[in-house]
């Protein structure tokens, strides 16, 4: 295994930000992760996957260890289901095209998130009505500070939006090696979000399979999300705030037009909504900006650093708080 010294992070993020790593290396397998692990575990380890879901404020001064665990195999099926087992470092959309292809239901929903499957539980993946949790089956993990190898089932995980055990206890102190999750060989269409139905109606699909849905989806997010080839971002920057009913009741007073879906606990406000009611829709100072068709998107136009994107977010934040008395939280993963 090769250990790399000062090395730009620039490809690795999907910021694109120009940052150095003090220690960079790959591994390919567990018994590589847990030697880097035992031998450069003093250097604060990162662990780090597709870099989609992070934003590197300054060079990081430890050891950047990055997941290469291939391997997408069916471990176990009957005539009703299957269940998939997938290396940590895969891409999480040639799962989906793995599962799409063999008509294993569940995954398609989630097309073309970007990212890596050791990833995915990390903030419970979801778009268009699903989340990754609804297929789970359990994963494998080395817990650095135990040093030992466990296996997590869905109810050992603590899955909500965007939020997990892994973003919580455990944060820091583990590496995702490989994720199960259990298909469907007679899958159920969920067409739910209005805009798969619109996107398959445009498409003259009446009778959609899985593959369709993964099309549609594979659309409308090319349509509606930056390229982060083209232009840096991270997805999402902000998630979706969930308030209280006494809360939605006060700001509809105000607002008649906010617009909110129901939730677990409350009621959900588009992040979004209220950014571009705070008038940061298309705001660009200097390479940092507001992306122009979908606010929740933060971007870098070439070269910003990742203290001009943080900064960017400390004041829409200030902004969000002041006007809505609503607290954002960020999504990304800030280092
Ligand atoms: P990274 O950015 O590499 O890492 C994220 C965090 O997990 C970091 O803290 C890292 O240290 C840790 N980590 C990564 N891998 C491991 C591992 N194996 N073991 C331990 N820790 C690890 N997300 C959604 O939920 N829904 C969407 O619709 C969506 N759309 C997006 C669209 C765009 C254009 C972009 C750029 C991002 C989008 N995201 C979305 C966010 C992102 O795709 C997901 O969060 C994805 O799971 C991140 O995977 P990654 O491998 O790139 O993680
Ligand atoms: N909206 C605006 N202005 C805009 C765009 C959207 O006000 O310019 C409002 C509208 O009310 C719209 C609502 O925001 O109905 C929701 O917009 P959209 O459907 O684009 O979804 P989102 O809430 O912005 C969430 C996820 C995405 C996921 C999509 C599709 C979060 C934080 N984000 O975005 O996930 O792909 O739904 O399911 O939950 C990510 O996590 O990185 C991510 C991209």
């Amino acid at each position: 295994m090769k250990v790399e010294q000062n090395i730009s992070l620039k490809p690795y993020n999907s910021f694109g930000i120009d940052v150095k790593a003090a220690y960079f290396a790959e591994f390919n397998n567990e018994n590589e992760a847990v030697e880097l692990l035992q031998e450069y575990g003093k250097y604060r380890p990162l662990i780090l996957g597709g870099g989609s879901n992070i934003l590197f404020k300054g060079n990081y001064e430890g050891i950047v260890l990055r997941n290469k665990i291939k391997g997408i195999r069916i471990v176990k099926e009957n005539t009703t289901e299957a269940v998939i087992e997938c290396g940590g470092g895969e891409v999480w959309n040639d799962l989906v095209n793995f599962a799409v292809s063999r008509n294993l239901g569940g995954l398609e929903n989630l097309s073309l998130i970007p990212g890596s499957v050791g990833a995915a539980p990390i903030q419970n993946i979801g778009a268009y009505g699903v989340e990754q949790k609804d297929s789970f089956e359990s994963l494998e993990a080395f817990l650095i500070n135990k040093k030992t190898i466990q296996v997590f089932e869905a109810n050992d995980c603590a899955f909500g939006y965007r939020d997990s055990i892994f973003k919580r206890t455990l944060k820091g102190n583990f590496v995702i090696l490989k994720v199960r999750y259990r298909l469907s060989k007679f899958p159920v269409i969920n067409t739910e979000y209005g805009a798969i139905r619109e996107k398959l109606n445009a498409l003259g699909v009446t009778a959609p399979g899985i593959a369709d849905v993964s099309k549609a989806v594979t659309e409308i997010r090319k349509s509606k999300l930056p390229d982060p080839a083209i232009i840096g971002n991270a997805g999402s920057f902000f998630k979706n705030p969930v308030v209280s009913h006494e809360m939605f009741i006060h700001l509809k007073s105000q607002y008649p037009n906010i617009p909110s879906f129901p939730a677990e606990n409350g009621i959900k406000i588009p992040a979004a909504w209220l950014i571009e009611t705070c008038g940061w829709k298309g705001y660009r100072k200097g390479d940092a900006g507001c992306h122009i068709h979908q606010p929740l998107v933060l971007v870098n136009y070439g070269k910003a650093s990742g203290n001009e994107i943080y900064n960017l977010s400390e004041e829409i934040l200030q902004s969000v708080k002041e006007r809505f008395g609503i607290v954002l939280e960020r999504e990304v993963n800030v280092i």
